[in-house]
């Protein structure tokens, strides 16, 4: 399957949920319980379609999926983006150049 986001496309593997997926490739998305329960990995979906195993407990609304356990039936394209990972957003507090004057 094909997943779209708002900033790649990558190819999901057979062996992996559509969170390990994400994570994979390197994108900013949240979760906790990782089966289900907690809605924590809610995302949105702009269009495909996915099925559950079981209906999820957390609640979905009906253009959210779950990765951490949907199936995608088919390709993908969903609202998530990717980690930001730049010196700005996450400074490396123990780097020297803080710390030195002129
Ligand atoms: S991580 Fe809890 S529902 Fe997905």
């Amino acid at each position: 399957m094909l997943i779209t986001t708002c900033d790649k496309t990558f190819t999901l593997q057979p062996d992996e949920t559509l969170l390990e997926g994400l994570e994979r490739t390197g994108h900013d998305v949240e979760y906790q319980c990782r089966n289900g329960y907690c809605g924590s990995c809610r995302l949105k979906l702009i269009s495909g379609q996915v099925s559950y195993n079981e209906p999820p407990l957390a609640y979905v609304g009906k253009d959210e999926i779950l990765p951490c356990c949907c199936h995608p039936q088919t390709d993908l394209d969903i609202v998530c983006h990717l980690r930001v990972n730049t010196p700005e957003h996450n400074p490396d507090i123990f780097a020297r150049d803080l710390f030195e004057t002129e």
